[in-house]
C-alpha cells in the first residue's frame, strides 16, 4: 500500500487531465480506487491510462476516479463513457490499460474480452 501523500499526488496528476471545458468532452474514463481496487493495481492502471492518453495527446478525455463498485473479484476496473455507451472492464491491468486506451479510445472499439 502506498502512502496517503502518494494517493493524493495520483490524484491531483488525475485532476489535471480532467478536461471540462465547455462541455466538449468526449470520453471520460473511470478507474475505481476502492480500497480492493487499489490492492488489486488500480493505481498502475489509473496511472497507465493518463501515460497513454498524455503519450498520444488525446483531447478532450476525462480521467477520473470513483470508489467501490461493488465488484471486488473484477478489480481493477475502469469504466469508459463514450459516444453515449458505458462500458465497464474489469481485471485490467497496466498493459491492459494501455491498449484499451489505444482500442477504445482511439480505434473506437470496444475491449470485448474484457467487458464485465
Ligand atoms: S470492497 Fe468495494 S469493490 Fe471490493
Amino acid at each position: 500500500m502506498k502512502s496517503l501523500n502518494e494517493l493524493n499526488e495520483l490524484k491531483k496528476k488525475a485532476q489535471e487531465y480532467m478536461n471540462l471545458r465547455e462541455g466538449k468532452e468526449i470520453a471520460r474514463v473511470t478507474v475505481a480506487m476502492g480500497t480492493c481496487g487499489i490492492a488489486a493495481g488500480a493505481r498502475e492502471v489509473l496511472t497507465a491510462v493518463m501515460d497513454e492518453i498524455k503519450k498520444r495527446n488525446l483531447q478532450q478525455i476525462t480521467v477520473t476516479q470513483t470508489s467501490c463498485p461493488g465488484r471486488c473479484s473484477e478489480e481493477p476496473i475502469v469504466i469508459v463513457e463514450m459516444d453515449g455507451q458505458k462500458v465497464m472492464y474489469g481485471k485490467m491491468d497496466a498493459e491492459k490499460a494501455r491498449k484499451m486506451v489505444v482500442q477504445h479510445l482511439v480505434n473506437k472499439t470496444i475491449c470485448s474480452e474484457w467487458v464485465i
